[in-house]
């Protein structure tokens, strides 16, 4: 295991959310935003909810097909629970910064268990690669955010707290996107296409979720 790793593990921000430690910076808003910074905050847990979502149905996908290989289901399990760690802390930020849910919803789960099947069907490697993909827009879209809150106030406390969290996931999905290349995503058959397909279409999908 990498010291990062292990760093990382040690203090995990989202272990605030998923052990339900109760403090202002799990239960409040800040109150005094400007309307920009509330706008930012806004479209970011919306978008970041259903990405996590779309993760989450994805290695779903993935795992009705190639969950008994015994090599690639386990890889794929222990992403999957990355996951659902991370959309369980999404669905409290949620309620916490009184953020409506995107209307997209149900197209994340429908196209995230699509995508994840169909790849799986494809082979491993085009599995890895749809995860290469997804996790590298991810990644970048975690960082961007992580820019665009730079100017919300630290002074409330879930400020830093929601900082740290965004910097945790994005780690993790840096992770998912290591795994898959390191298990030969750059393999699969038309790899270049797939992952130019897939990427896109992940880009659209976050700007549609910052909106509706
Ligand atoms: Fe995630
Ligand atoms: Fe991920």
């Amino acid at each position: 295991m990498r010291s990062s790793t292990i760093a990382r593990q040690v203090s995990r921000a989202s272990t605030n959310y998923l052990n339900n430690v109760k403090s202002p910076a799990t239960t409040s808003t800040p109150q005094n935003l400007s309307s920009t910074d509330r706008a930012h905050l806004d479209a970011a847990l919306r978008v970041d909810q259903a990405g996590e979502v779309a993760a989450n149905y994805i290695y779903m996908g993935q795992m009705a097909v190639l969950g008994r290989d015994p090599k690639t289901g386990p890889l794929i399990q222990h992403m999957w629970d990355q996951e659902k760690a991370h959309i369980a802390v999404m669905n409290k930020l949620q309620v916490q910064h009184n953020v409506r849910p995107t209307l997209l919803h149900p197209v994340a789960q429908i196209a995230g268990f699509g995508l994840g099947a169909m790849t799986a069907l494809m082979g491993k490697q085009a599995a890895m690669a749809c995860t290469e993909a997804v996790e590298t827009v991810i990644g970048e879209h975690y960082d961007d955010q992580l820019k665009d809150l730079a100017s919300l106030p630290d002074s409330h406390p879930s400020v830093p707290l929601l900082k740290k969290v965004i910097q945790e996931f994005r780690d993790d999905e840096l992770e998912h996107l290591d795994t898959a290349v390191e298990n030969f995503s750059q393999r699969a058959p038309a790899h270049a296409l797939l992952s130019s397909i897939i990427g896109g279409g992940c880009k659209v999908a976050i700007e549609l979720c910052k909106r509706f």
